[in-house]
């Protein structure tokens, strides 16, 4: 499968490096020199513009700065038919209270209406994208979304990763995951995995 990863920080090398023995990788940089590095650095098949590697992508997972999103689906297109994965953490309490009661991965369902949004990685430490067991246990990923075939596709790359997909429930239940972010950073709490989630 063809995975777009827009932006090389810490977690866009992170999933590019976890996915790109099992898929066809393509890594967007705003500069594209990074993104050859990036893709040479992470096994990832080629680096390329945002434009360029969301281009023909099955997937694409936006792993830039909240404030950056808007720029970067301006360069993305209409994506359609694409999952689009959203992995932004809103930082401030500016950006947070700009959303008005809804996430940020509705915004960009309502940015992209022809691709198919889901929310997950948000509450997972870069660090742990390359290394998700904790004790020989996987932990989970909670992932939220609307399409049923979207989200098979989601899971499936949770498992390629290592990870344990939980679902979260439709893309509306996004507003609790990112909150759920701000209590964990404040109890400190790392990688975990819920035992059932019926
Ligand atoms: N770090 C974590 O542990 C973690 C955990 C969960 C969620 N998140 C979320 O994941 C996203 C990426 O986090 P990260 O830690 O990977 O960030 P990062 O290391 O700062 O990387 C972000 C990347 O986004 C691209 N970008 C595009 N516009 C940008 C701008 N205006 N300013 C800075 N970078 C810009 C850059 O790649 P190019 O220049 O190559 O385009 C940059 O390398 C964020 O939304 C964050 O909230 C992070």
């Amino acid at each position: 499968m063809r995975i777009a990863i827009i932006g090389t920080g810490k977690m866009g090398r992170g999933f590019a490096q976890a996915l790109a023995r099992r898929h066809e990788v393509v890594i967007g940089s705003r500069d594209p020199h990074r993104a050859v590095a990036t893709a040479s650095k992470t096994g990832a098949t080629g680096g390329r513009t945002y434009a360029e590697a969301a281009a023909n992508a099955a997937v694409v997972i936006l792993t830039v700065p909240w404030q950056a999103m808007e720029d970067t689906l301006r360069q993305l297109g209409d994506l359609p038919g694409a999952v689009v994965i959203d992995v932004s953490f809103p930082y401030t309490k500016r950006e947070r209270e700009a959303l008005q009661g809804t996430s940020t991965a509705e915004m960009i369902q309502q940015r992209l209406p022809h691709a198919r949004v889901f929310k997950g990685w948000n509450h997972v430490h870069a660090r742990h994208l390359t290394d998700p067991a904790v004790d020989g246990i996987a932990s989970s990923v909670l992932i939220s979304g609307n399409d049923p075939a979207g989200k098979d596709i989601v899971f499936a790359i949770a498992r390629d990763m290592g990870f344990h997909p939980v679902d979260a429930g439709p893309l509306k239940a996004t507003r609790d995951l990112e909150k759920l972010v701000g209590v964990m950073l404040f109890v400190r709490l790392g990688p975990f995995r819920v035992l059932s989630s019926s």
